[in-house]
């Protein structure tokens, strides 16, 4: 019903002849016979809950026809059950239903009396020879209105998201608890692959186990070196729950006990990511939290001479401060509106994640030199202000160290 509903909000928003066309993703070859394992498109799997390859929905005011594989006795028993056209309609409630090898000819009959088609051609690649043949500049792009939608998040949404985050946070605790000098990376990697798979949930982005200067690394994903004593341990790792990711990063020392040097830099990051979150609330600019973190970054520096006064914070601090989350971990949605930074409203969920990161440097004191420090929460508009779906795991150093003491 979900779904259904979310089409018929969509439609509203279109002409009255207007015809939505919308695939999932294809499939992505790893290897000889072996795929990458599949997931769906997301404006496919938000608009329809089909999460079978190979399938386009078709949709306007009057019908819904949703194209997918045929049953295959024989290939199923290699890949697994298909939905197949008989049961589709009860099943996604379509009012009718083709399999996919139809499309060619079925689809100039759905859209002879459409005055608008709505699709995209990226990155649903599957059927754009198709289409492009078909549409010949008749289309229009259903990001903008199909963005619009997923950018505010209903009850369901947001009940997965908190899953998400749950799942996240138990891992998150986990490879705290378990972290000491010695391991390598992926051995610590191993608890959130544990974790995800032990929930039936997989991750949502790769993750980022990065010891000591790898953290100064952005995309570090090798995984792969040994974790020192001495060192800080920075993860970025989140699972995604029927689709709906968490992102979150915390640092903390591989030993259990922050340096002098170290806790100076996590307290600036902290406090600036603490500040960042406090103002976010309906009608505050999106752009806000990323204001207020990079100006606690920037004094701090300062304060303790590793960034001159007018010098370029860029060369610490050189990533945006947050970003929409959804279903796409990087989700879709607009941060400007009319060439204004837009406002929040209560349904959207941000990451909020400042960082600073200290590569070696002749003209910095060396007991900075390799620190790496991210802090990310994911937060969820509410009516009065917002609420850390994240806000279970620990990020107060003393809290961080006892918790590590606890293993
Ligand atoms: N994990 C991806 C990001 O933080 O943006
Ligand atoms: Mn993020
Ligand atoms: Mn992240």
């Amino acid at each position: 019903m979900i779904h259904q509903n979310r089409r018929k909000e969509l439609l509203s928003q279109l002409d009255e002849g207007a015809l939505v066309i919308v695939s999932t993703n294809p499939e992505q070859l790893r290897n000889g016979d072996v795929h990458y394992p599949f997931r769906p498109n997301s404006d496919f799997w938000y608009l329809t809950g089909f999460t079978e390859p190979q399938a386009v929905a078709v949709f306007s005011k009057d019908t819904y026809t949703i194209f997918l594989r045929d049953k295959d006795p024989a290939r199923e028993i290699w890949d697994g059950k298909r939905l197949g056209v008989s049961d589709a309609p009860h099943a996604l409630k379509a009012d009718k239903a083709y399999s996919v090898d139809k499309l060619k000819t079925q689809l100039p009959k759905l859209i002879a009396d459409a005055t608008t088609l709505y699709y995209d051609f990226k990155p649903c690649t599957l059927d754009d020879k198709i289409i492009e043949h078909l549409a010949k500049n008749q289309y229009q792009s259903l990001a903008a209105y199909a963005h619009e939608m997923r950018l505010i998040k209903d009850d369901k949404e947001i009940e997965l998201m908190q899953k998400s985050a749950n799942i996240s946070v138990n891992a998150h605790q986990l490879a705290m608890q378990q972290t000491r000098a010695d391991l390598f990376e992926f051995e610590v990697a191993s608890i959130f692959d544990a974790e995800f798979r032990k929930n039936n949930t997989e991750h949502a982005y790769t993750p980022i186990v990065a010891g000591g200067e790898n953290a100064c690394v952005l995309h570090y994903i090798e995984n792969n070196k040994v974790l020192n004593d001495g060192d800080l341990l920075l993860i970025d790792a989140g699972c995604e729950v029927e689709g709906y990711a968490s992102d979150i990063t915390r640092t903390f020392p591989v030993n259990g006990t922050f340096s002098a040097a170290q806790r100076q830099i996590y307290q600036i990051v902290l406090d600036a990511q603490l500040a960042a979150i406090e103002s976010i609330k309906p009608g505050v600019m999106v752009v806000k939290p990323h204001q207020i973190a990079t100006h606690i970054i920037q004094q701090g520096l300062i304060d303790l001479g590793i960034l001159q006064v007018g010098g370029d914070l860029s060369q610490f601090y050189m990533h945006g401060t947050g970003h929409y989350l959804g279903l796409d971990v990087h989700d879709v949605g607009a941060y400007q509106k009319n060439d204004q930074h837009r406002q929040y409203e209560p349904g959207m969920v941000t990451t909020v994640e400042p960082g600073i990161y200290i590569r070696k440097d002749d003209k910095i004191n060396p007991i900075y030199w390799g620190i790496g420090i991210r802090i990310e929460d994911d937060v969820l508009i509410t009516n009065n202000g917002n609420k850390v779906l994240t806000g279970a795991l620990v990020k107060e150093i003393d809290n961080i160290e006892s918790l590590m003491r606890e293993k």
